[in-house]
């Protein structure tokens, strides 16, 4: 069971009106505390279980009547529970009278069959949008999604952010001279043209393709990365293939070293260990998905970004305390 309650630091549960209410679901409760922190937030008390029978039970504090409701619920392993979960939370709060609902989902699951591409296939994300909008969600603020392309399987206003001017400076502060930035794919290819041209660095692809799912295969690097420090720049990491496959041909191809930045640590099992055995020397990532502690990967918050975000959409100016902790 998980419960988030109150303001922050402390076990009220009244919601104070206005001003930004939070309500965490049970994906990664740590993040809404964060947030609640930097936004001086109220916390409706949210509690996430189970039926004996493996139902998703949900319960918000109730009084939630005419607030400005900020459902906090990366939509990570397992999917289908946190997004169940989220939808739940919603139609609770919307039932009680909430004024708008904004459901915070940093990490948005179910995007890869975003377009139905063969016979015998779903729209995946499009049916996960269409039950968010139908648990009452008004409007959804999501962090860098699979592919900008995504927006059009939702109804609802989109908010998209992008993770660059945090990832920015923790590369820039690793001091790495003649990087080349370096897309794992034809599908990452703009991201990385964005921290390429952020980093005046040069640019590569690497084509890649999947036999089976799950499977990738590294087979050419276009672009010159002879002699030169590469950073690998994705969107996820789940099995950790893609980038171990393109961390591998970059090696092969006369690269000095590679780093690896991705914006959600999906992992999988076993996927660190792949990129790790890749010999990546530097991995970082954000905690837009709960990240198991390891001494391996850095981690950059991403409370302060949506702490700025949610401030922009609740119409108020952050308060100069808020603005000093990000
Ligand atoms: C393209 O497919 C995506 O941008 C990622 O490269 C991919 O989802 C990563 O998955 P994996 O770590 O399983 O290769």
């Amino acid at each position: 069971m998980s419960t988030l309650s109150g303001q922050p630091g402390s076990a009220s549960s009244r919601v104070r009106k206005p001003g930004i209410a939070l309500a965490a679901g049970d994906a990664h409760p740590q993040l809404a505390q964060d947030l609640a922190r930097l936004c001086a937030a109220t916390v409706v008390p949210t509690t996430v279980s189970a039926f004996a029978d493996g139902e998703t039970r949900v319960r918000i504090e109730p009084d939630v009547a005419d607030a400005d409701l900020y459902i906090v619920q990366p939509t990570s392993t397992p999917t289908n529970e946190r997004l169940m979960t989220l939808a739940l939370i919603a139609d609770a709060a919307r039932g009680a009278g909430a004024a708008r609902i904004t459901a915070v989902v940093p990490y948005f699951g179910y995007a890869r069959q975003d377009v139905r591409k063969g016979a015998g296939e779903p729209r995946s994300a499009r049916v996960a949008a269409r039950l968010l909008a139908s648990a009452g969600i008004d409007r959804i603020v999501v962090l860098e999604l699979h592919s900008p392309a995504l927006e059009s399987a939702f109804d609802l206003p989109v908010v998209q952010l992008e993770a660059d001017e945090l990832m920015l400076p923790v590369v820039r502060a690793w001091g790495v001279a003649d990087l080349a930035v370096v897309s794992p794919d034809a599908g990452g290819l703009k991201r990385a043209q964005r921290y390429a041209s952020a980093l005046a660095a040069p640019l590569a692809v690497v084509a890649k393709t999947r036999p089976r799912a799950d499977v990738a295969v590294a087979l050419q690097v276009l672009g010159d990365v002879r002699g030169r420090p590469c950073l690998i720049v994705d969107d996820m990491a789940s099995t950790g293939g893609t980038l171990a496959e393109a961390a591998r041909a970059l090696l092969e191809a006369g690269a000095r070293e590679v780093h690896a930045l991705f914006v959600h640590a999906v992992m999988a099992p076993g996927a660190l260990e792949r990129i790790s055995a890749a010999s990546v020397r530097r991995i970082v990532t954000t905690d837009s998905v709960r990240v198991a502690p390891d001494p391996r990967i850095q981690v950059v918050p991403i409370a302060p970004l949506l702490a700025r975000t949610l401030a922009r959409l609740a119409g108020r100016p952050m308060e100069a305390t808020d603005a000093q902790r990000s």
